[in-house]
């Protein structure tokens, strides 16, 4: 039943006839003793993403768990590689990731996603795709002015100078997600403050 609604929000060909495998999603999730989730990171670049990502991975492989880790510089090397950062290319992005995370979700994984994901529209679309109850949406609330004095990659300093078009931030929106599961300050929040309070409430949810 909710694979049907997962196809019915998809424009599908109607010639394609969906094939139902004999080893089914929660089938695979029992085998891995963990409910599938998909831990969906959003903010600016620099916001701190790739950070909290990283540690949160750890944690969760250190309580036994099966994760996977999608991150937006690496996926753009591979997968959306044809991909530049116009408003439809990050949606045609935003569109591939979901689709990964949903396969990997079906597999029993606990995926953890790293992309700016700027617009509200397709991290909606991420979350029909992937199933309300296996995503959680997490704000890295960092301001833009923290994320420019880092800089941790020189890119903001080169957006600046007009030599990087379409830049995050500075002449391409970040629309700010209005109800996230879980919000993080980075200027609050330490590096193990912000993954005990992913960790807290995937605990609360029973998703840990
Ligand atoms: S998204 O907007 O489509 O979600 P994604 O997370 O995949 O972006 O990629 C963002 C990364 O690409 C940034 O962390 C940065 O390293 C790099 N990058 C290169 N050009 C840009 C740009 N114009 N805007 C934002 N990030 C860029």
């Amino acid at each position: 039943m909710e694979q049907l609604i997962l196809r019915d929000i998809r424009t599908v060909n109607k010639n394609l006839v969906f094939q139902a495998s004999v080893v089914d999603a929660s089938t695979r999730a029992l085998v891995k003793g963990q409910k599938p989730v998909t831990l969906w990171l959003t903010g600016l670049s620099g916001a701190g993403k790739s950070t909290i990502a990283n540690a949160l991975e750890l944690a969760m492989v250190e309580r036994g768990r099966h994760t996977y880790l999608l991150d937006g510089d690496n996926v753009r090397m591979g997968l959306c590689r044809d991909l530049g950062f116009s408003d439809t290319d990050r949606e045609e992005n935003i569109r591939r990731i979901a689709e990964v995370a949903r396969l990997f979700v079906d597999a029993g994984l606990i995926v953890i996603t790293a992309f700016i994901s700027p617009f509200q529209r397709d991290r909606a679309i991420a979350r029909n795709v992937i199933g309300d109850k296996a995503f959680v949406e997490i704000f890295i609330d960092t301001p833009l002015s923290e994320c420019e004095r880092r800089d941790t990659k020189g890119l903001y300093v080169k957006a600046r100078s007009g030599a990087i078009k379409n830049f995050t931030g500075i002449d391409s929106a970040y629309e700010d997600p209005v109800d996230p599961d879980i919000r993080i300050n980075t200027l609050v929040d330490d590096l193990p403050m912000a993954v005990g309070k992913i960790l807290a409430y995937l605990d609360e949810r029973g998703l840990a």
